[in-house]
């Protein structure tokens, strides 16, 4: 039977290495087999929320769409657009939001976090800031996915409750209208390729703690340098399991390299020593994607 992928990155800033693990890669992986059709895209309306510049906003989709293509997209074989040149996603995202409980909305974590937000920073509204292209978000993602009846959707970890909350419209799409219109998806997720961000709290734009992709060899060694670590000295012998510069470098790694940095560990590491191994290693990883 065949398959149907598909998933999208945010037009917002420059794709970073957690949008590479969690979509990029294995969806170039899985569009590679013969019994799967994909659809890839540049999710630039969902850019929106943030009110970028047009000029800001044409410059990231050329950004994403041409970490696409080094990456090894091949336009032959994959559907491969803009989320903005398709006008009937606009139509599913209203015939859906009629669908979907308010409630559900409100418990979506990205809208949660920003209500969080406000109230630690004593706001009287904690709707404050918050622009209903935010809290209709997963609306808009459930459409892209829904429309093109997808099977599977490799994302980040970050992005689970998207997808919940994408097959639970569909169902109740399909419980109201007695009909099986909508292909219930699910979640394409390699449980260890959830990637940490600089500062240990997933890697995401909106933390600003990602590490972009194709970025110049100084400058990639300076963030990899600001990877967060504890005090312990440089003989004493380190955790993996705790450590951000390991949790990283697995996603990259092969067996045998993963193997000797956690020897090292056991031996005592310095930090600086093994954000090193960590920098040569992604360098060395995207030096022909460039
Ligand atoms: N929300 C995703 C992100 O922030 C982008 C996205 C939009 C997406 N629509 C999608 C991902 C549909 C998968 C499927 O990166």
């Amino acid at each position: 039977m065949s398959q149907r992928i598909l998933t999208g990155i945010k037009a917002t800033g420059q794709p970073h290495i957690g949008n590479y693990i969690g979509a990029i890669q294995p969806s170039l992986e899985l569009s590679k087999q013969e019994n799967i059709s994909s659809y890839l895209f540049i999710a630039d309306s969902h850019s929106l929320t943030v009110q970028p510049s047009a000029s800001v906003l044409k410059q990231s989709v050329c950004q994403i769409a041409s970490t696409w293509l080094a990456c090894g997209l091949d336009p032959n074989k994959v559907f491969f657009y803009r989320q903005s040149d398709i006008p009937e996603l606009f139509e599913l995202n209203w015939i859906l939001s009629c669908v979907t409980p308010k409630g559900l909305m409100n418990r979506a974590h990205s809208y949660k976090a920003r209500k969080d937000e406000n109230l630690k920073l004593g706001k009287k509204d904690l709707d404050d800031k918050v622009n209903m292209g935010i809290y209709n978000y997963p609306i808009l993602m459930g459409a892209d996915i829904l429309l093109f009846s997808a099977d599977q959707v490799p994302v980040g970890g970050d992005q689970i409750q998207h997808l919940e909350m994408t097959r639970d419209m569909a169902q109740k799409f399909n419980h109201i209208y007695k009909k099986d219109l909508f292909t219930i998806p699910k979640a394409f997720i390699k449980e260890e390729k959830i990637l940490p961000g600089l500062d240990g709290r997933k890697m995401s734009k909106s933390y600003n703690n990602e590490i972009p992709l194709f970025l110049e060899s100084n400058q990639l060694k300076k963030l990899v340098r600001k990877i967060k670590t504890d005090s312990t000295p440089a003989e004493e012998p380190k955790d993996t399991k705790n450590c951000l510069i390991f949790q990283i470098y697995k996603s990259f790694a092969s067996d045998e390299e993963m193997q000797n940095l956690k020897d090292l560990y056991v031996k005592g590491i310095g930090w600086g020593e093994a954000k090193d191994i960590l920098f040569f290693k992604l360098e060395d990883y995207f030096k022909d994607k460039k």
